[in-house]
Formats: structure tokens, sequence, C-alpha cells
């Protein structure tokens, strides 16, 4: 049922509707994994974020489920080059792991309740922790294109909230507190899976505004004052609705150029994807010691 616009939620994507959406993804999401009992009952989730699509191989070669995003109802299809658009069912080292390779982000123009119905259809399978992956640019000096930073917290700047509108309670409480999103365990492991795989791993925060364009000089002075260490355009919209749901959180992000204010030129698309590939080779080498101990 079509519902009366709520103020500025002008998509009508919210409420009833919006857990209508959900249920049905999650449902064709449920039928899909039902075919194999190895992958039935995930409990750990990854979105990977630009370039990072060599992680899935880090699953074992049986069994490997791929289901395309397009074939699951209500899901944004998110439309950047170099994102494949699936989910990949499968296990590391034994552990059963539900991958989203790609994701929709909120500058295409979805709303941050449309962009997270896929997760949240998928947290919704009980799903308790998620790894969350991105490209950022760095507002630290110290960073150079091709770190990897552990996100320690964010900064939420994009100018929206996907809990906007009536809280679904299913999912979690009305105000839900953000303090320690990134779980602080799971950070500890990581720092130990870097330690054990020779990985430099940096450690910051993260700083989300909604792109689509890059940093203007004053606005990277002005993230890098308000305490932000890497500046992206995803994932904190994706980390609000885990935490919501009482999701474990622990985040990546690839440092694909600086966002300096004395950078010689700014960040151009095809960088990000360049440098996001030698970010995305040192992430894969963590991930593959840190993957089957998370379960
Ligand atoms: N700014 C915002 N988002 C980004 C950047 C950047 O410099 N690099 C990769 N994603």
């Amino acid at each position: 049922m079509p519902q009366p616009a709520l103020g500025a939620l002008s998509d009508g994507i919210y409420g009833a509707e919006l857990d209508r959406r959900i249920s049905a993804a999650t449902e064709r999401i449920t039928a899909w994994l039902s075919g194999d009992s190895r992958v039935a009952q995930p409990k750990l989730a990854a979105i990977l974020g630009s370039g990072l699509g060599g992680v899935v191989e880090l699953l074992d070669d049986e069994p490997r489920l791929h289901l395309s995003y397009g074939d699951i109802p209500n899901v944004p299809q998110g439309a950047v080059a170099g994102h494949a658009g699936e989910l990949v069912a499968g296990t590391a080292g034994g552990t059963p792991i539900l991958v989203l390779s790609g994701r929709a982000h909120p500058y295409e123009g979805y709303s941050q309740r449309e962009a997270t119905i896929l997760l949240r259809a998928v947290l919704a399978l009980g799903i308790e922790t998620l790894i969350v992956t991105n490209a950022s640019g760095g507002l630290d000096p110290e960073f150079d294109p091709g770190d990897v930073m552990l996100i320690s917290d964010h900064i939420n700047l994009s100018g929206e909230n996907p809990l906007l509108g009536p809280n679904l309670d299913r999912f979690g409480e009305r105000f839900p507190p953000m303090t320690d999103a990134y779980d602080a365990a799971l950070r500890a492991m990581a720092r130990e899976a870097a330690g054990r795989t020779g990985v430099a791993l940096r450690e910051g925060i993260y700083i989300m505004l909604s792109g689509p364009s890059y940093e203007t000089r004053a606005e990277m002075r002005m993230l890098r004052g308000l305490g932000a260490d890497a500046v992206g355009m995803s994932t904190v919209h994706e980390v609000i609705v885990a935490r919501h749901a009482g999701v474990r959180v622990i985040g990546f992000s690839l440092v694909t150029n600086k966002a300096t204010d004395d950078v010689e030129t700014g960040a151009t698309h095809a960088e990000v994807i360049e440098m996001g590939k030698v970010g995305a080779q040192r992430l894969v080498t963590l991930l593959g010691d840190l993957l089957p101990r998370l379960a």
C-alpha cells in the first residue's frame, strides 16, 4: 500500500512499505540459501567496496552460490564499474559467510533507507558479525594511497540517516547508541591478523559525505579539523543499520588517494580504482588470516 508522504521522506519507502520490501528480499535470499545446508545459516557477512571482488577468492572452492542483485526483489543494483552486484554464499575455512559483492550508493540517488534494504534483508537471516569495506581519501597527511585503515569510529556527515522514519521494531530500538560501533575485540583480532601476515595497518576515523563530487581543499581542511582520518561516500549508513540490529561490526577502508589540501591535483575515479587494487591485495591477505577466526 502506498503511504502518505512523511515530511522529507519523499521516496515513500519507510515504515510498513520499507518493512515489506525488506521481507520480500529476505524471502528470496532464504529460498536461494536453502538449496545448500552448508551455507543456509550464515552468521557472518561482508560488504565489498570498489575493487574488492578478490575477497571472494578467499572462500573455499566449494560450495559457492551466486545470486545477482537483479534477481532479488526491491534491491537497488548500484551502477559503478568494478562492482559485480551479486550475493555470494560460501564458507571460509568451513565457516559459512555471505558476501555482498558491490553496493548501491546514496549518491546514485537512493535514500539511505532504500540503499540498505539488501543489508537489512541479509541481517534478518541471523547475521551476528558484519565486515564492511570501502575506498577513501586520506585526510591524515601520513596516509599514502594503497594504505589499509582499520576503522575505529565514524562521523556521519552524509546529511541523512538510514533510520529516519518510523522505527522498524523487529530490527532494533528507536534510539540506538553508536558508541563503540566498531567492535573493540574484533579490532584487536584485526591487529593480530595484521601482525601475523605482515600487512601494515593504519587505524582511524572514517567520515561519510554524500558525494558524488570529491572534496574541495577547504572541505579537506574542515574534515581533518573535525577529527577524521579518511573520507568516503559509503559505509556509515550500513554500520548504523547493523548496530541498530545489534550486529557486531568491523570495518576496513582502502586509502586510494590523498585528500590533504596540499595535494597536487584532485582524485580521479580511475586513480581510486587503480590504488584500490594495491590496498585490496593487502586487505585480501589480512582477511585470509582473519576470516576463518571470526565465526
Ligand atoms: N573523497 C571521497 N570519497 C572517496 C575519495 C575521496 O577522496 N577517494 C575514494 N573515495
